[in-house]
């Protein structure tokens, strides 16, 4: 098992990695205090609650409650019911909230600890890719509103972060490699060593060897703790985690959130921002090819689809309100492991959507 440790305001917590700890109950006992909430939705409860359920009966008072899977899941309707259990099991300030399952269950379980009371424990059970290395890690809650996602939220910090990369074993195919297009961007972004790394390991990640695995998990938890301990509200450099996200985002709602995997729409978004950043004369030229190769090895969408209208791309990335109209906001690439948020002209936007 290794353990990071994530400094923020208000203290710091852990953030265990390692195999099998969703049945190694003393791990998650060091957490457990008042009464214990544990949210999840019904299929990861089908694959995982047996787990934890014995540490629990030992050791307090605790409910569950089961909401469905899905983003479209991610509602105030939802984070009200998890509001109405803790009322009805009269939980008071000192209760804990399990959040089991991947980003959608950690947001909005995490969303209603942060609200209740004004704030209670939460505690992260995530398990999928994406959650461990990204979402249940730096305190970002919420849940969407029909104009916008994450559009209710706030920041709330949990109390321990565990992630069982035995859960990854059984992980959906999509769903596993859409998480390691954000384990690659850590690469991108703050680390070349760590990129190398990844480009000769992409055997074993698609293999899903343990080993690579907790590596992986590690050292990504590792940069994401160091992103949030320098920067915990996003005033600077906790954006850089952006990379390939506006592209990303413009691509998600262009498909209407259908086709792809929220990393997959990252990954094409990273290739564009890389070639952009050539295009601007700030990364080397040939240097996006190698993104290229890492994201196609692991099985990664690299392209835009030819039926994507470029132009309501641009429209899109423009509508982000700190863009003016003629210059968009974004992150781009200087080399293989260090980025910065600047803003360029639309103009070369386009090319490059054009080109790609
Ligand atoms: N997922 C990006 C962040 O936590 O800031």
């Amino acid at each position: 098992m290794k353990v990071t440790e994530v400094s923020h305001a208000g203290g710091r917590y852990p953030v265990y990695v390692g195999q099998g700890l969703l049945a190694v109950s003393s791990v998650l006992q060091r957490h457990l205090e008042g009464r214990v909430l544990l949210v999840s939705d019904e299929i990861v409860a089908d694959l995982y609650l047996d787990r934890i359920t014995a540490g629990l009966d030992e050791n307090c008072r605790w409910r569950s409650l089961l909401l469905p899977a899905g983003e479209t899941h991610k509602t105030l309707e939802n984070w009200q019911r998890v509001i109405d259990t803790l009322v009805e099991m009269r939980a008071q300030r000192d209760a804990t909230v399990l959040a089991l399952g991947g980003g959608v269950i950690g947001d909005l379980a995490g969303f209603a600890a942060a609200s209740y009371m004004r704030g209670i424990r939460v505690v992260q059970l995530p398990t999928t890719l994406l959650a461990q290395v990204d979402a249940a890690v730096g305190g970002k809650t919420g849940v969407n509103h029909t104009a916008g996602k994450n559009l209710i939220g706030a920041f709330h910090q949990p109390e321990a972060v565990i992630a069982d990369i035995d859960t990854l074993i059984s992980l959906d195919d999509r769903d596993y490699r859409a998480g390691l297009a954000e384990v690659v961007k850590y690469g991108a972004i703050r680390d070349e060593r760590f990129f190398s790394w990844l480009e000769s390991r992409a055997e074993a990640l698609n293999a899903r060897m343990p080993d690579a695995l907790l590596e992986a998990v590690h050292v990504s938890v590792g940069h994401k703790a160091e992103v949030v301990a320098a920067d915990e509200r996003e005033a600077g450099q906790r954006a850089l985690l952006n990379f390939g996200h506006t592209f990303g985002h413009a691509l998600e709602t262009a498909t209407a959130y259908e086709r792809y995997r929220h990393g997959e729409a990252v990954a094409i978004g990273m290739v564009l921002a890389a070639r952009l950043s050539e295009l601007l004369g700030r990364l080397r030229v040939g240097t996006s090819e190698r993104l290229v190769h890492l994201l196609e090895h692991l099985g990664l969408p690299v392209a835009l689809p030819d039926d994507i209208d470029r132009e309501r791309l641009l429209e899109l990335m423009r509508l982000d309100k700190k863009n003016r109209a003629d210059r968009i906001r974004l992150i781009l690439l200087d080399e293989i492991g260090s980025a910065a948020i600047d803003t360029c002209p639309a103009d070369d936007i386009r090319e490059v959507l054009t080109r790609s």
